[in-house]
Order: structure tokens, then sequence, then C-alpha cells
């Protein structure tokens, strides 16, 4: 171990390992410093949809950061092949957010004239269409909107080939070291306290997911983030029951690889608890059963939960904090920080290099900003 960093990150989930990925290949010095395991929490619980318009939707920073990261994908997979020999399992198969109202059709379908008018790619289709393209659906689903251009990974071999791709990079990863306090000095961050022992460094980027607001607070910087609880479980088919990803208001069901399908996911806004209930999975089991009644026959797989970053104004925080020199936060990404994981591993990597980040990232997402709570 060093004595002194160029960059010290707390978090070994898929947002510190995609900055430490990010620095390493500007040639940084840097050590990742996690308290658990690498992908131990929120990173390997998530499905991997690369929602861009499926869950983001309307037309903002949060939109078009989505979108930018999602367009990050093709080569960061072949890159993360080449230097780790993980197969990232990233597919642009498309999701289907099908509509059970009419209400819902009407909502989707204006939706889609919405995100066309911006120049995106998404298309209305009829049941008939819907089951020549995925004829395992049930025929009760009214239509549904189809964005090609999403898609999906497989989230812990990202976040596993991100933090592999680092090391070899010369990135050091301590897991079970826990960051207690930050080393102030005259107004700048000198490095941190850990279970370990001092570490220092020139930077720290605080990525610790729904852990962050707490360990932040101990710097007197306030963020206004909650934990947001997801369950989830996965099956297995002999061969594989759908191509696209289903999206309903109750569920999704993701294919991967092999016949595999997961299914998600509960929310329950205020839990840090990890814990998998039988209301959360029997939810999930009968809303999925009627969107796919095939679903019946699959095989059980496994089941587990995860907790999302979620912020009061629901907005990411991403920069440096402006009294406290040298200290960079990057959370908050909820539902979304497997798709946004490639852009904010290089935002902050440029903040970190001194390098000007472009367009409007830097006013959307300002970690001293005062929230706003999102209904
Ligand atoms: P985490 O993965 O939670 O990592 C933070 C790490 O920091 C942890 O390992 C923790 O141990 C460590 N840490 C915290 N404090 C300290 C400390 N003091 N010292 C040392 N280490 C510390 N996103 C998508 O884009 N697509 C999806 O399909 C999707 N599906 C999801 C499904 C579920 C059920 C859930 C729960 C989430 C899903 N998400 C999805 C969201 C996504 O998983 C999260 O936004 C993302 O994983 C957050 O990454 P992170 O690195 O910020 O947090
Ligand atoms: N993005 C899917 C989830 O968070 O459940």
């Amino acid at each position: 171990m060093r004595a002194h960093y160029d960059v010290i990150v707390i978090g070994a989930g898929i947002i510190g390992c995609s900055i430490a990925y990010n620095l390493s290949k500007r040639g940084k010095s840097v050590v990742v410093l996690e308290k658990g395991s690498i992908a131990g929490k929120a990173s390997s619980a998530a499905a991997g949809m690369l929602g861009a318009q499926t869950e983001l939707e309307e037309d903002s920073p949060l939109f078009r950061l989505g979108k930018e990261s999602r367009a990050m994908f093709p080569d960061l997979a072949a890159e993360l092949k080449t230097l780790t020999g993980i197969d990232i399992e990233y597919e642009q198969n498309g999701i289907y957010k099908v509509a059970g109202t009419e209400d819902q059709v009407a909502r989707l379908q204006s939706l889609i004239k919405a995100q066309n008018q911006l120049g995106e790619e998404a298309f209305w289709v009829t049941t008939e269409q819907l089951q020549k393209r995925e004829p395992a659906l049930t025929t009760d689903v009214l239509g549904a909107m189809n964005i090609p251009n999403d898609g999906q990974v497989s989230a812990p071999k990202l976040t596993k080939a991100l933090a592999q791709a680092a090391m070899t990079l010369g990135v050091e990863i301590r897991e079970f070291t826990e960051v207690h306090r930050f080393v102030k000095e005259a107004g700048e961050i000198k490095g941190v306290d850990t279970n370990i022992g001092l570490i220092s460094a020139a930077h720290v980027v605080v990525a610790g997911g729904a852990w962050s607001e707490n360990l932040l607070k101990e710097a007197d910087v306030n963020l206004e983030t909650y934990p947001v609880k997801g369950e989830c479980f996965s099956v297995k088919t002999r061969k594989r029951l759908i191509n696209g990803t289903i999206f309903s208001e109750d569920c999704y069901i993701v294919p991967k690889a092999g016949g595999r399908l997961i299914i998600g996911a509960t929310e329950r806004p205020g839990l840090f608890d990890e814990t998998v209930t039988f209301e959360g999975i029997s939810l999930l089991m009968e809303a999925a059963k009627k969107v796919l009644p095939g679903l019946g026959e699959a095989e059980w797989e496994k089941a587990w939960a995860g907790i999302r970053p979620q912020t009061k104004d629901a907005l990411p925080y991403l920069g440096e904090h402006p009294e406290l020199k040298n200290l960079f936060v990057a959370t908050g990404h909820y539902r979304n920080g497997i798709l946004l994981a490639p852009v904010t591993g290089k935002i902050m990597a440029d903040l970190i290099d001194g390098i000007a980040v472009g367009k409007d990232w830097m006013s959307a997402f300002p970690i001293n900003r005062k929230s706003v709570k999102v209904q």
C-alpha cells in the first residue's frame, strides 16, 4: 500500500468502480475503499436494464445524461472484454412498456409522441403485433410502447469487470475497509480514517451509494437522500421465453443469458434492511404471471434485495464540494445507477482531472443544492 494516492474512492459499487476505472485510464494512482466486498450492495441487486427512455421518459438533464451513458455501452463492453475477458452481456434487445388499461394506452402513446419529437425512437405496438414478436405474452395487454434502443447488461458482471479492469491498470481495491471519517486541514480534505488506519490522497470521492449521506454528515456535508429497498427474484426456463424486456406498472421481466429471467422489483422507501419478504416476492410473482403466464412452469432460482440510493429531488449528486476542497461526491442514482455508470465515471474523472465538464451536467446535479421534495 502506498503512503499517498492521487485519489481515494469510497465504495466499490458500480459508481465507485466506474470512477476508478476512468481515473486509472488517465494514469492516476487510485485506491478504492470498500467496507464489504466489490459489488456487494445495490450494484449486484440490479436487473441491469439500460432504460434511458423507459425509466427517465421526459426531456431533462437527467434524460440526456441517461442517453449519453446508454450510447457508451457498446464500446465499454468491448473494452472490458479485451481487458478482463468478462462478457458483461450487453444486449440492445429493446424494452416493451405494456399497457393494461386505456389510461395507460393514452399515457404511453403521448409519451411516444413526446419522445419522437425529441428525435428518439419509440413505437406503438398493437396487441396483435406484440403477439407476433413476443408470443409468450398474455393477450390481455392492450399494446405496448416499444423502445428499441434501450437494452441491458449483467449488473454484477459489469461492476466486477470495471473493478478488474481498474485493477489491471493499477488501481488498488481494499475490501473490508470502512471509512469512518475524513481528514481535514484548513478547509481541505487530505485523506480518510479507516479501520486499517489513515490513508492520504489529493482527492477523495464518495461513491457510497445509499450510505453516502451518513458518511458525509461527519464532514458537515448535508445531502438529502433516502434508501429505497427493492426486492427481485430469478427463474430459469429451458428456452428463452421473451426476446425484449417486458416492463409493466407492477413489475418488469428481463431475459438474461441461458434462459434466466429476472423479475423485479418492489419499492420500499426509507428501508435499509435487505431481507427478502414473502409479501414482496408474492406480489411480484402474481404481477409477472399475469403478463407472462408461462412463468408458472419456470424453475425457481433465487431471490434477493438491494438498497437504491435516492435523493429528495430525484436527481443524482455529481460534483465537487464548493467549500471543502478536494471532496467529490457521486451518488443518488436511484433506479438507474447501472445505466448511468459509464457517464458518471467519465464526468467524475474529468472533474478530478480539471478538464472542463461539458453541457449542463454541472449545473444540474450540484452537491450543495437545496432539494425540493418530490411527491
Ligand atoms: P452501491 O452498489 O450500493 O455501492 C456503494 C458501496 O459503497 C457499497 O458496496 C458499500 O458497502 C460502500 N460503502 C458505503 N459506505 C462506505 C464506507 N463508509 N466505507 C467503505 N465503503 C462504503 N439500475 C439500473 O440502471 N438498471 C436496473 O435495471 C436496475 N435495477 C435495480 C433493481 C434493484 C432491485 C435495485 C435495488 C436497484 C436497481 N438499479 C438499477 C439501481 C442500481 O442498482 C443503483 O443505482 C446502483 O447500483 C448504485 O450504485 P452505487 O455504486 O452508488 O451503490
Ligand atoms: N431500474 C429498476 C429498479 O430499480 O428496480
